[in-house]
């Protein structure tokens, strides 16, 4: 602020105090430019914040979020697109036959699981167990299949009621071919694995 400003904002106070010299108004003057002309004392600052409080509030994508996809069902099997459907019969243990259709690359274990049909797999396809075992009603069909391995027949020599058209379920996998496949479903299963020989 100017001198002239400042004298002007002091003299009301010094008509107070007439009998003042020449001396003391301008020591008084200086006295009230320093005073005004002083920095303000600085504001305290503001106490750190917890790094708790300080954390970043996640981005909409690091949120997590709850999937509504529809669950998998058992078995793993795509319904077969249209015109591509092949088709594979199982008969139960009652004798009740179930026809399906089904995609190429399905196999009996999936397919059945997916039906709700009984097949336990208990191994789960990985040719360790019999208890998908199934018989293939038309020797026609079977010999349109690949040779059983040795992993397999080894699990076939545990099978209940054992047939020359058995295979297990689990190995068997649709192909044009074998549109039109019968398969029996044996009257029980025995739940060995290979594991149990070890
Ligand atoms: S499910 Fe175990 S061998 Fe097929």
């Amino acid at each position: 602020m100017s001198t002239p400003k400042l004298l002007a904002q002091a003299l009301p106070r010094l008509r107070l105090a007439p009998r003042r010299t020449a001396g003391s108004i301008v020591r008084h003057v200086r006295c009230y430019t320093a005073a005004t002309a002083a920095p303000l004392p600085a504001a305290p600052s503001r106490p750190a914040q917890s790094p708790m409080r300080r954390a970043p509030w996640p981005t909409p994508m690091q949120r997590r979020t709850f999937s509504a996809s529809a669950t998998v069902s058992h078995g793993h099997v795509e319904p077969p697109k249209p015109g591509e459907e092949l088709y594979v019969t199982f008969i139960d243990k009652e004798g009740a036959e179930h026809k399906l259709a089904v995609s190429s690359g399905d196999n009996l274990l999936d397919i059945a699981q997916a039906n709700d049909l009984e097949m336990e797999g208990a191994c789960g396809g990985s040719c360790a167990c019999s208890t998908c075992h199934v018989i293939v009603t038309d020797q026609e069909y079977y010999d349109k299949m690949p040779e059983p391995d040795d992993d397999e027949n080894d699990m076939l020599d545990l099978a209940f009621g054992l047939q020359e058209t058995s295979r297990l379920g689990c190995q068997v996998v649709m192909k044009p071919e074998l549109d039109g496949l019968r398969v029996k479903l044996p009257s029980m299963t025995r739940n060995l694995q290979s594991s149990d020989f070890k």
